[in-house]
C-alpha cells in the first residue's frame, strides 16, 4: 500500500482577517487547525503541519498524537515545498488550515483519486455571474471552477513541479497549477461551499454561525 500524508500549511499570518494566525482561531470546540487534524486522523499515515517560528510554542496545544511540525516559509508555496521535502510519503494531500469543514469521506475520495491520477484538486462550480473588473465583460462561468483544497499528488510529481517553479521563479497560490505547468493533467474531485477558505472577518463570522449545523450533520 502507498504511504500517505496530510500536509497542512498553517504558517500564514492571517493579515486579511486581522486576528493573528488563523490556525489557532477557535471554531466551536476546536481551533481551525485541530478541526483539520481530526478530519485527517485515521485516514492518512502521517500528519504534517507547518507553522511560523513564532507559532512553535503555541501550536503544541492544537496537535494530535504523532503530528509532526516544521517551520514554514515566507510564502505558502515555500511552506508547501518544505512540507514536501520533510515527508517521505508516496501520496500527499495538501490542505489549508483555513478550511476547517472537511469530511473523512472527501479525504478518502481524494486519496483514491490521487493514487489513480497522480494529481487532483477539489474544485467546485461557480454560482455567481462573473465579470471582468476593467471592462465589465461577462465571463462564461460554465467553463470555470473555483479551486479549493485538498489537492492530492504523488509526492514525486508535486516535488518536481515545485522544483521547476523554483528554477523558473514561478509563484502560485495553488499547487495543482504548478503540476499543470509540467504538462501533467489535474483531475478534479467535486468540492462544496463548506470548503471555502476563511479569509476575511465575514468568512470567519459565517464559519462560526455554520459550525453548529456542521456538528449536527457530521
Ligand atoms: N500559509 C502558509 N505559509 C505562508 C502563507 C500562508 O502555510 N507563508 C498557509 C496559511 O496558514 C493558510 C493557507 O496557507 O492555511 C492559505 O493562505 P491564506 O488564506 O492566504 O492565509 P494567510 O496567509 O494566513 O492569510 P493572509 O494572506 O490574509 O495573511
Ligand atoms: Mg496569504
Amino acid at each position: 500500500m502507498a504511504r500517505s500524508a496530510a500536509l497542512i500549511p498553517a504558517a500564514g499570518r492571517g493579515e486579511r482577517l486581522g486576528l493573528g494566525p488563523k490556525a489557532f482561531l477557535p471554531l466551536g470546540k476546536h481551533s481551525l487547525l485541530k478541526h483539520v487534524l481530526l478530519a485527517f486522523e485515521g485516514e492518512v499515515d502521517e500528519l504534517w503541519v507547518a507553522v511560523s517560528e513564532d507559532m512553535l510554542a503555541e501550536v503544541e496545544a492544537h496537535l494530535l498524537k504523532g503530528t509532526r511540525v516544521i517551520v514554514g516559509g515566507k510564502a505558502r508555496q515555500e511552506t508547501v515545498y518544505r512540507l514536501l521535502k520533510a515527508s517521505s510519503a508516496d501520496v500527499v494531500l495538501i490542505h489549508d488550515a483555513a478550511r476547517p469543514f472537511l469530511t473523512k469521506t472527501l479525504i478518502a475520495q481524494c486519496l483514491e483519486a490521487a493514487e489513480q491520477f497522480a494529481a487532483i484538486t477539489v474544485a467546485r462550480a461557480v454560482a455567481d455571474t462573473l465579470m471582468t473588473k476593467s471592462k465589465g465583460e461577462i465571463i462564461d462561468r460554465s467553463s470555470l471552477l473555483a479551486v479549493q483544497t485538498p489537492q492530492g499528488f504523488k509526492r514525486d510529481l508535486i516535488l518536481k513541479a515545485h522544483e521547476q517553479a523554483l528554477e523558473q521563479a514561478v509563484e502560485a497560490t495553488d499547487d495543482a497549477a504548478l503540476v499543470r505547468l509540467l504538462g501533467h493533467t489535474v483531475q478534479t474531485v467535486e468540492g462544496n461551499p463548506w470548503l471555502n477558505k476563511i479569509t476575511t472577518p465575514e468568512d470567519y463570522a459565517l464559519a462560526k454561525a455554520l459550525e453548529m449545523s456542521w456538528q449536527h450533520a457530521h
